[in-house]
């Protein structure tokens, strides 16, 4: 594994710099162009105009905040990671996993599978004949992919298209049916209208083949055809504690990380609560580069449910010898890097040049790599301080700000919250009001200088 992890000097302390020394170091490290740039500096980047023409009965838009991730590393390439997340402290978590997992070797992710799945569904016929159907379908199987890549030539010529097809049969249903499945890789794009087009034009070639009556014709979104696995080892020294509430080792940390492992593993309550901590590094990269999150939740979810109960995603283990944790993440994506709004919401096309026009093979690495850190992220914090403790200093931002502080007060209503251990809005409006106060009295205070 390579040991070669570096954050790129102009990115570091970025959370300690202002909106326009963030903006020129993004323009250093990742290239961007100067009218991206301008779109990310810009309040509301989405025009009446462009929301009207993406959905119906349009009012506006509903900005999140977007910020990003540092120190990514994956197959030993660096990346700087849009974000698009209300949630305070996502960004930050992410970052410092990603940070102990570069100084340890970075992630190391692949692509298991690039397609997309169609379902055609036959119903009406009787279940005796579901065999020999199934075999009449499998006789026609060549020209029926054949016909489904008439459907889209230049996919075909772009590499793409359907590959194959596969015969499932649900004979004790209530309503007993046959579903056809259609394997297509889509290339660069998510899939959905390439699968559903070719699944509403291949219906009746099936019909005419087998008869009965064709039902839904649509894609799939448990996409475990479009898998991803990333994988990633981290030190030991990265993952002790040692402040003054808290001192454990390493080997201690790793530990109560595969514990908390076998925890979601095993019990579906404590899984979901895990898995959406998964989430928490994916979401926000699918919905910043104009990506369909719900299909990506679906998928993950359903995935998670694959062997018969809810269970954890990701896995930890602890190889003593070696002195590392172990992560793994396999999960299917079903993203694009063209289609849909990808390329025409001006901050999705901005994010993804930040990430350097990626293929969405490798945008889906980047997805999955950010859903390990968050997750290690969220999980060292829970075996050792607990959550909260990270957790409260920026919700007591959240509270200052709600609670009517100005931005210029925020930061010191939100640490005398923490420092105070009362992080409520009772607290917090009283600590803004004592420090108005504080400042009349200081402007209000004579001058008494030319005294002296
Ligand atoms: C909070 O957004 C996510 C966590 O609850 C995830 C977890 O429990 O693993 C902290």
């Amino acid at each position: 594994m390579s040991r070669s992890g570096k954050t790129d000097p102009v990115l570091r302390g970025f959370y300690k710099k202002t909106r326009g020394e963030r903006l020129d170091a993004l323009k250093a490290a990742c290239s961007v162009p100067i009218d991206q740039l301008r779109v990310l500096s810009q309040d509301a980047s989405l025009s009446f105009d462009l929301a009207n023409l993406f959905i119906e009965n349009a009012l506006g838009s509903h900005p999140l905040p977007l910020g990003v991730v540092t120190n990514l590393q994956i197959n030993d390439k660096n990346y700087v990671v849009p974000f698009a997340v209300e949630e305070s402290s996502v960004i930050a978590a992410a970052s410092n996993a990603s940070k102990w997992v570069m100084e340890s070797g970075g992630f190391h992710a692949e692509c298991l599978g690039r397609e997309m799945i169609g379902q055609i569904q036959i119903l009406d016929l009787d279940p005796n004949e579901f065999e020999n159907a199934a075999a009449k379908i499998k006789l026609a199987t060549v020209d029926l992919i054949d016909f489904a890549n008439l459907v889209h030539p230049r996919l075909r010529m772009r590499g793409g298209g359907t590959r194959s097809i596969e015969i499932r049969s649900f004979p004790k249903a209530e309503i007993p049916f046959m579903v056809v499945h259609v394997h297509l890789d889509p290339k660069e794009a998510m899939g959905a209208n390439l699968v559903n087009t070719v699944c509403e034009k291949l219906a009746p070639k099936i019909q005419e083949i087998v008869g009965g009556r064709i039902g839904l014709r649509i894609l799939s979104n448990l996409a475990d055809r479009r898998l991803f696995r990333v994988r990633c080892e981290v030190d030991f020294k990265q993952l002790e504690i040692n402040d003054a509430e808290f001192q454990l080792s390493g080997l201690e940390v790793a530990k109560r990380i595969h514990e908390a492992y076998v925890f979601a593993k095993n019990d579906s309550y404590r899984a979901t609560t895990h898995n959406k901590g998964i989430m928490n590094g994916i979401d926000p990269v699918v919905i910043a580069t104009g990506n369909d999150w719900r299909a990506v939740e679906a998928g993950a979810h359903a995935f998670a449910a694959r062997n018969g109960h809810y269970e954890s995603l990701s896995k930890w283990t602890v190889d003593t010898a070696n002195e590392v944790l172990k992560g793994e993440l396999l999960l299917p994506l079903q993203l694009g890097t063209v289609g849909g709004i990808t390329r025409l919401h001006p901050t999705s096309k901005a994010a993804l040049q930040i990430l350097g026009n990626p293929s969405s093979e490798e945008l889906s690495m980047i997805c999955l790599s950010c859903g390990l850190a968050s997750n290690l992220a969220a999980l060292r914090a829970l075996v050792t301080t607990g959550i909260q403790r990270g957790h409260m200093k920026l919700h007591a931002k959240n509270l200052a700000l709600a609670a009517g502080a100005k931005p210029d007060e925020v930061e010191q209503v939100a640490m005398e919250l923490v420092i105070n251990q009362n992080v409520s809005a009772s607290a917090a409006e009283s600590l803004i009001q004592s420090l108005r106060e504080k400042s009349k009295t200081r402007v209000d205070a004579p001058n008494n200088s030319h005294e002296l």
